[in-house]
């Protein structure tokens, strides 16, 4: 399949794994990058910009095809050094970004400058033209139902892929919810030339996660998440456990008065403690609705081929029969 994603990025298929907290190391980066899709390091899973040279240059050696680097720009205390970072990705040779949170339009020269191309995740229409006008090359537009942070307006992609198709020239991908040949078809036709997916890549075989974390997500349905933080305008989509349901009692409790230090204890430092070391209740960790559609654990390369077969046969018999008849 070819599409301005696909052509963009010198890519196989249109497939992009978005860039994920202590899921996005060399080991997941590669796997999709080797299936023929677009795999991303998360580029602040390391904890310094040194580290991240070394993610780069081990998954350099895992794989010959693109990957790519996700910056995510963190709202409030945490400044980490983003130039820094930046350095060690050109230095590393990568040639995509994928950027989210805040806009990364102070650091645009700098990227441009390296011909790296960026690709900046957004939850609204307004957000992927401003992406637009400071020379963002693609747009990851991530719909209500997507694993982390929708944002806050609550447009589900049904609605937001169609708009962001009638306002953008650039070319973007669908995100959120994604997860199969269905989805893929069901993006394209909405205006999209491609799909992100996050939930879907960690219950993979190469996912480096632990198995506690594949099985949880294969388990869960579309029921299964809940929205929290939504006081602190910093909405977070997550999947359900103990540590879930105390702050969203505590966020009853405290209404408008909530305070991040209120949660802290059970939204900071969880991610290694659930991905590395399998404690599913250790506190609130990002999974979309799409969980409900995922059943299975397969490898990187069976999971883009099942997609593309099935998208294919979307297209020249199902959809083709409707006309057929
Ligand atoms: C466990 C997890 C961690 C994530 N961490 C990040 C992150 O650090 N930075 C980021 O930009 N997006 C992050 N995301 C969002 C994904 O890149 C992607 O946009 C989202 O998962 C798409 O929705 P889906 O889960 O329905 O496919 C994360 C998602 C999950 C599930």
């Amino acid at each position: 399949m070819k599409t301005r994603i696909t052509e963009l990025f010198g890519i196989q298929h249109p497939i992009i794994q978005g860039g994920m907290h202590f899921v996005g190391l060399a080991e997941m980066a590669s796997a999709v990058s080797n299936a023929g899709g677009l795999g991303i390091i998360t580029g602040l899973t390391q904890p310094t910009p040194e580290k991240l040279v070394e993610e780069i240059a081990k998954c350099s050696k895992m794989t010959s095809k693109p990957f790519g680097v996700n910056l995510t720009f963190l709202p409030g205390f945490a400044n980490p050094p983003y130039p820094e970072y930046i350095d060690a990705i050109i230095d590393g040779g990568v040639k995509v970004i994928e950027t989210a949170g805040r806009s990364p339009e102070a650091y645009m020269d700098k990227i441009k400058g390296a011909g790296i191309k960026v690709i900046h995740k957004c939850t609204s229409v307004r957000h992927s033209l401003k992406a637009e006008k400071i020379g963002c090359h693609a747009v990851s537009v991530d719909g209500f139902e997507c694993g982390g942070h929708p944002g806050e307006d609550d447009i589900p992609n049904m609605i937001l892929l169609p708009r962001a198709a009638e306002e953008l020239k650039i070319p973007f991908v669908a995100s959120g919810g994604m997860a199969d040949g269905r989805s893929l078809v069901a993006a394209m036709a909405l205006g999209a030339e491609g799909m992100n997916m996050g939930t879907r890549f960690i219950a993979t075989k190469e996912a480096p996660v632990h198995i506690n974390v594949k099985n949880a997500i294969v388990a869960a349905s579309e029921l299964d998440t809940r929205l929290v933080m939504r006081g602190l305008r910093n909405t977070e989509r997550v999947l359900t456990n103990a540590a879930v349901e105390k702050i969203v009692e505590i966020e009853k409790e405290k209404g408008d008065s909530i305070a991040i230090e209120d949660i802290r204890e059970l939204v900071g430092g969880v991610y290694p403690r659930v991905m590395q070391e399998g404690l599913m209740d250790a506190g609130a960790w990002s999974c979309g609705m799409v969980a409900g559609l995922i059943h299975d654990i397969p490898t990187c390369q069976e999971l883009i081929d099942n997609i593309m077969n099935e998208a294919e046969a979307i297209i020249r018999k199902r959809l083709e029969g409707f006309l057929a008849a």
